[in-house]
């Protein structure tokens, strides 16, 4: 990994690995790819060059690719699960149309492609409790059906051409950076914002409904980790199931009332999301990642807690 490009740079993972892939590998050239309205700002246009690089235009990823010699795509152009059921064809051009476009251009210049999957690409028949690598899918969302075939294109153009894609299944992911766009697990990081505001919290989600989730640093660490692996351990590819703790809502909150007391919450479910949420796994077992790249997170509630509301309560000025 010298030459990359993140598509999607300035999304909720791609804001940060950008600057994180930046710093460890200060020799290459990291090309922060976004779309028009998306633009980057301050360190991360700053800190290297930027190219409009929108997956659904073919004939531009290839030309970025040759013009920095690229030969690793991180590829995180998506809409996320619920803005997805407003705009399914929208959610399918992005993340299926533009994911042929990343893995032909990836087949024809050589290069190396990540395209996260998710604990969205799980369904209702799915086992709920450590749920396996390799097990039932059939998704219900939209989101979901396109995460599945983003898993089996990538692993089909490894076994048909040789071209190294690699994934995890991401959980529901939390950061203080930028917040997600959209997304079914975004409630459990609106709450850390409403709590360090001083805020009510009103949960779409319901209590008892339990999700994998994870902080930032591990996602980044495990988006760099998968393509640093050394392939002749991986027996799977896309995607590993990783996750660093499961929790419901009310367990969130009392995990944050723990640090800022008096903070309340209450609910007003959202039928949507809590549809989708209904048919994902409650926790899954990520033993192939440990065992074949060596996945390991390094936050669990209380640690995540603790660093959340630190970084807001700076980032928030209170
Ligand atoms: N966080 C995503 C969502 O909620 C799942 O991968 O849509």
């Amino acid at each position: 990994m010298k030459n990359v490009l993140i598509i999607g740079s300035t999304g909720q993972i791609g804001s940060e690995l950008t600057m994180k892939i930046r710093k460890m590998f200060p020799e290459g050239t990291v090309v922060a790819g976004y779309i028009p309205g998306m633009e980057p700002k301050g360190e991360l246009l700053a800190s290297g060059p930027a190219e409009q690089a929108d997956v659904r235009n073919g004939a531009k990823l290839t030309e970025i690719v040759a013009k920095y010699k690229i030969d690793t795509i991180y590829n995180l152009a998506a809409l996320l699960s619920a803005v997805a059921e407003r705009r399914p064809l929208m959610a399918w051009d992005i993340q299926i149309n533009g994911l042929l476009n990343v893995l032909e251009v990836a087949r024809e210049s050589g290069c190396a492609v990540f395209t996260p999957s998710s604990i969205g690409s799980f369904g209702p028949e799915t086992p709920r409790m450590n749920t396996p690598q390799d097990t039932i899918q059939r998704p219900r969302s939209i989101y979901g059906c396109t995460k599945v075939a983003t898993e089996l294109l990538s692993d089909y153009y490894f076994s048909k051409y040789g071209v190294d894609t690699r994934s995890v299944r991401y959980p529901g992911l939390i950061s203080n950076v930028t917040l997600p766009g959209g997304g079914t697990t975004d409630y459990a990081v609106e709450i850390y914002y409403a709590a360090v505001r001083g805020e009510e919290y009103v949960c779409p989600i319901a209590a008892g409904t339990f999700m994998d989730m994870m902080y930032m640093p591990d996602a980044l660490k495990a988006a760099v980790d998968i393509m640093l692996a050394d392939p002749s351990n991986l027996k799977h590819r896309n995607a590993f199931n990783i996750t660093a703790m499961s929790f419901d809502p009310e367990i969130l909150r009392k995990k944050i009332e723990e640090h800022i007391p008096g903070f309340k919450m209450r609910y007003e479910v959202d039928p949507v999301r809590q549809a989708i949420a209904d048919s994902w796994p409650d926790k899954l077992d990520d033993s192939c990642a440990r065992e074949e790249w060596g996945w390991a997170p390094s936050y669990d509630l209380e640690a995540m807690t603790v660093d959340m509301i630190a970084a807001l309560r700076s980032k928030l000025d209170r």
